[in-house]
């Protein structure tokens, strides 16, 4: 499990700055749209990280605090600054959002499976939320 936060953590780290990327550099008819979108993403993934981290601090274990450690330890990938179209944007959101959820759904159930409810409550919360982020991504993506 701490593995895996610490993998979550470092995913939330990379999250938000690549959510930066976006929302500087999205470009437009749905620029204010989605500028303003990313940045409600990044304010929560920021605050996760925070959360994710004394979590760890709260069990016991060492959160992991370099970016060059934080950018080792994630799966979600960092990209190039460009000019993105919105629905570039929402492509990358939901493929990172989609992994990010996967990642919890398996700290959620091993958290549940080991009766640790201070850990599985907050996941449950998270995936609650990457649902309805999800169900926007989609609708956002119809032509
Ligand atoms: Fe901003």
């Amino acid at each position: 499990m701490k593995d895996n936060l610490n993998k979550f953590l470092s995913n939330l780290a990379v999250m938000t700055f690549k959510l930066h990327n976006l929302h500087w550099n999205v470009v437009g008819m749905n620029f204010v749209q989605l500028h303003e979108y990313t940045e409600s993403l990044y304010d929560q993934t920021f605050k996760q990280f925070d959360e994710v981290a004394e979590m760890l601090k709260m069990r016991g274990e060492s959160p992991l605090v370099k970016l060059d450690d934080y950018k080792k330890g994630a799966t979600i990938k960092e990209i190039e600054a460009k000019a993105f179209t919105a629905a570039e944007v929402v492509g990358i959101l939901k493929s990172d959002i989609s992994e990010m959820a996967a990642l919890a759904d398996e700290i959620r159930k091993d958290a549940a499976g080991a009766d640790d409810f201070k850990v599985s409550t907050v996941f449950e919360d998270y995936l609650k939320s990457y649902a309805k982020t999800l169900w926007f991504l989609d609708a956002m993506s119809v032509k």
